[in-house]
């Protein structure tokens, strides 16, 4: 025993003292962790578990650690922090945790970097409107490089839950309703933060957030109930988690609903069944905020204790918050409820995270005052952010080519968004200062120049009913050439704990745009919102629809260049935009039903009242420019399981500026063991077209990309006929068939 405790002092000797002599075997991230473990009290595994926040949600808004914290990181007790940063405020508990704990285990500093910290990138739906997953790993790059920069070394994100029903306020934080753009952006946002080598100082682990279902929320209210099969969670939910698991994310959190009884922060089946027995993850999940409390009043744990031990039992490894590891995991485990194995098995995995972001090594790593000046908002995050901005915007009507407009126009710009520096910087925005902002009425001004008059006026608030500034609006209009209205929700009207009943522009928006209509002028209507509106009325009378959500601190200089055609929109909804809220949830992928809707035939699928169809159907976004398809080709009318499909398109650019187009590709299994899609995106690709050029885009499809879980819930495809869509969005396709063969 003796010798046996000689030997792990003189190897821990090396690890702490030694860092740069380390010998090799030691380096060996599993014998490292092994050599902590084995020194390590059951107390100081249990700190390890434990996660705090700063002082953030008392209002006080310092990012001071709570009173008696920095106590507790002195005695091994907390193993991670979150909402706390800065290079030097981290720099000082780093310090306590390597210097004045026994066994000096560093700490990870979590934040929600959602879209940014200081440089506000545009909302997570925006960039996956880019349908861009290279320039979306870039973002999530430069956060990185950021956020890393001020002490952060984890970031909450990305938020891959799919997303049906917009009444859910948190469908602003993901990247829509379909599981490939899904699970594309999931794994591009995973590269971004991580790197290529998740030691390097500029590199931060992601955490794929709500596992699982969370999207799936009852009537798109917060938090609510989420009940669906086993294979619709797993072919549409599950699948960027798989994906994103696949490319190497560090870490999951376990979200704050039920699915079919079980909520997640006790679920094993979820946590360890499928997270770690099947997808082999290695690791550590975070509980949502307080979610293992939060087990108190789903009503399967009578008490805090209970909670604990259900939640540790199904694998989750760190409590965010809710003390129920801090206060009962020592009785747990002396009434043997929860195995010196299992606690083991969960410190393990935190470290091995804190050993691969190379914290062991060099603590302070993220602690450079310097660096952090130096890269805070600085040229090359602003350029970032607007080279994702104007991507990420989407054109939803444009009559008679109205639009891009002419520098000399004058114009009224109006509405209550038009000069909101704040609401550009959406939801979830992190230490985005309004200062920062471009709004739209400052991105024209700076655009046009002094030649051009540019009025402006509110017309009215967002949310309030006042109409008592329509009438200087209605002034305005009269005076110009173009109105460029802009409309939508607050900042604050999307993301957590915001659903809304009703998807209506708020306010008395429509009515100014109504009182505005009346004056004859053209209307450009710019959209500022985090989920997809109802704007029927807007459709049939805007010249012009622009699809912004919120863009960040260059907001205003990418919608003005929208505007004037310096960039040409090319960006596709990831999410279907119903024209009734009744409608909900809508979304492509649906299933064809026994009785498909036909006009004819009153006793099918529909809506007495309205129809069927969206007013904006998935993948749909227009361009300055005509792509016309044609040439739908494949290379052969069957393949077998072992071959692939060649499908080949040629797309032309048919108008007057060049552009880019998103070419998608999709799927339908025409009989199957059981119902499939009507409709499922299997590949797209993003060209450009100079005007007048011709591009063949190739897509090879194989049998992985017919794959579903089948009656028997195995993962394999069925032989039998396929369609085979190409085109511009969901709807808007060239179709051929095909034939999979054993
Ligand atoms: C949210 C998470 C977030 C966490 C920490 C929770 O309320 O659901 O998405 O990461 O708070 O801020």
């Amino acid at each position: 025993m003796k010798a046996k405790s000689t030997i792990i002092f003189l190897l821990l000797f090396f690890l702490f003292t030694q860092k740069n002599v380390l010998p090799q075997s030691v380096k060996n991230i599993e014998q490292r962790i092994d050599s902590v473990l084995a020194l390590m009290t059951q107390e100081e595994k249990i700190g390890q578990l434990v996660q705090f926040t700063g002082d953030w949600d008392t209002g006080t808004h310092s990012t001071e650690p709570k009173a008696g914290k920095k106590e507790l990181v002195a005695e091994g007790k907390i193993g991670s922090f979150l909402n706390i940063f800065g290079a030097d405020m981290t720099r000082g508990l780093q310090k306590i945790a390597v210097e004045k704990s026994r066994l000096k285990i560093p700490l990870i500093f979590g934040l929600d970097v959602i879209h940014g910290f200081r440089t506000t990138f545009p909302v997570p739906i925006a960039e996956a409107s880019s349908w861009e997953p290279a320039l979306v790993e870039k973002s999530a790059r430069m956060q990185a490089i950021e956020v890393s920069a001020s002490g952060i070394n984890w970031t909450f994100n990305p938020m891959v839950d799919i997303a049906r029903d917009p009444r859910w306020g948190r469908i602003v934080e993901g990247s829509g309703e379909d599981p490939v753009l899904g699970a594309a952006m999931a794994v591009a946002r995973v590269k971004g933060y991580q790197g290529n080598d998740l030691s390097a100082n500029n590199t931060i682990a992601a955490c794929l957030k709500h596992f699982a279902g969370y999207g799936g929320a009852e009537g798109g209210r917060d938090y609510n109930t989420v009940d669906f099969s086993e294979r619709t969670f797993r072919e549409v939910y599950l699948k960027p988690f798989k994906a994103a698991v696949d490319a190497g994310a560090a870490t999951l959190m376990a979200s704050f609903n039920e699915i079919g009884g079980v909520p997640s922060s006790a679920n094993h089946h979820l946590l360890t069944e499928i997270l770690r027995d099947e997808w082999k993850f290695d690791g550590f999940v975070v509980s949502d905020w307080n979610s293992i409390g939060e087990l108190i009043p789903h009503g399967v744990a009578k008490d805090l204790k209970q909670a604990a031990e259900l939640a540790l039992n199904a694998g989750l490894d760190m409590d965010m918050e809710s003390n129920a590891y801090t206060k009962h995991l020592s009785e747990l485990l002396a009434e043997g409820k929860v195995s010196g194995k299992t606690l083991d098995e969960s410190v393990r995995r935190i470290l091995r995270i804190k050993f691969r972001l190379g914290l062991f090594d060099d603590p302070y790593k993220y602690c450079d005052a310097e660096r952090e000046k130096k890269t805070i908002l600085n040229q090359e995050m602003k350029d970032a952010t607007y080279d994702v901005a104007k991507k990420s915007i989407v054109l939803l009507k444009n009559e008679k080519e109205f639009l891009p407009l002419k520098k000399e126009t004058k114009i009224a710009v109006i509405g209550p968004l038009a000069n909101s520096t704040a609401d550009p910087l959406g939801p979830w925005n992190q230490q985005g200062d309004a200062k920062d902002v471009v709004s739209v009425l400052q991105g024209i001004k700076n655009k046009c120049g002094d030649k051009v008059k540019i009025l402006f006026e509110e017309g009215c608030s967002i949310t309030g009913k006042e109409t008592d500034g329509f009438g200087k609006a209605i002034q305005a209009a009269k005076e110009a050439d173009v109105v460029v209205l802009v409309l939508g929700e607050s900042l604050d009207m999307s993301g957590e704990a915001r659903a809304r009943a009703t998807l209506d522009l708020p306010g008395v928006q429509e009515e100014l745009a109504k009182e505005i209509y009346k004056t004859g002028k053209p209307i450009i209507a710019v959209l500022m919102n985090g989920r997809p509106l109802t704007i029927n009325w807007l459709n049939e009378h805007a010249a012009a629809i622009l699809e912004t959500w919120f863009l960040g601190i260059r907001a205003g200089d990418a919608i003005a260049d929208v505007l004037f055609g310096d960039v040409n929109p090319s960006g596709k909804l990831p999410v279907t935009f119903p024209k009734y809220v009744g409608q909900v949830p809508m979304y492509y992928n649906h299933k064809n039903t026994g009785r498909p809707y036909n006009p004819k035939d009153n006793y099918t699928s529909y809506y007495a009242d309205y129809d069927n169809s969206p007013l904006y159907p998935f993948g749909y976004g227009l361009s300055y420019t005509k792509f016309v398809y044609e040439n739908l080709k494949l290379s052969a009318k069957k393949f077998s399981k072992k071959e692939s499909l060649q499908v080949s398109v040629e797309v032309k650019n048919d108008g007057k500026y060049d552009g880019e187009e998103v070419v998608q590709l999709y799927v339908r299994d025409l009989v199957g063991s059981v119902t499939r899609p009507v409709k499922e995106l299997k590949s797209f690709q993003k060209i450009f077209l100079k005007k007048g050029e011709t591009k063949k885009v190739e897509f090879t499809l194989t049998e992985e990309d017919l794959k579903f879980y089948n009656l028997d819930m195995n993962f394999v495809s069925e032989p039998g006929m396929f369609k085979v869509f190409v085109g511009t969005n969901s709807v808007e396709c060239l179709e051929n068939e095909f034939e999979l063969t054993e």
